[in-house]
């Protein structure tokens, strides 16, 4: 290989390695308001963030009266917290209306937590 060839070929790797890279960071912006990609402040509180949240959003349908959970206490949110997470992040629910990117993250990140009473 004569030294123009090799300079040739190397700008090239190098335009291929920079496009590349700008692509990966483009990605990464664009994640940045999905709710899949997370970031928890640290003590998400059901009773300040979640549970709001779920009295707004979720109780109109789910008090008890027909046959989905229940979610107006603690313990019934704590139990479907997984099915809560996950269908909050699909924008499955709520049925009607819809969350925020932020609430979906809240809701996300204190099921993480371990689903604290706090
Ligand atoms: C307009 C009524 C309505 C609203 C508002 C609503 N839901 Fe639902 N939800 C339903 C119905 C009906 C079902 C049961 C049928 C189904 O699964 O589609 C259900 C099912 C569920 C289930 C159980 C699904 C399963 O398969 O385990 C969860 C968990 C749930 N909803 C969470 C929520 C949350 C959290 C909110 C608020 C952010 C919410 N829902 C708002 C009507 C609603």
């Amino acid at each position: 290989m004569n030294k123009v060839k090799f300079l040739m070929s190397f700008a090239l790797t190098l335009g291929i390695l920079i496009q590349f890279s700008c692509e990966k960071n483009v990605e990464e912006d664009m994640g940045m308001n999905d709710p899949n990609e997370m970031e928890c402040e640290p003590g998400t509180s059901f009773s300040m963030d979640v549970k709001p949240i779920i009295d707004n959003n979720c109780i109109s349908c789910h008090n008890g009266s027909v046959q989905n959970p229940d979610l107006r206490t603690y313990q019934a949110i704590k139990n479907n917290s997984a099915r809560i997470k996950e269908l909050t992040a699909s924008r499955v629910m709520p049925q009607t209306g819809s969350l925020t990117d932020d609430q979906i993250i809240l809701i996300g990140c204190w099921v993480d937590d371990g689903a604290p009473d706090n």
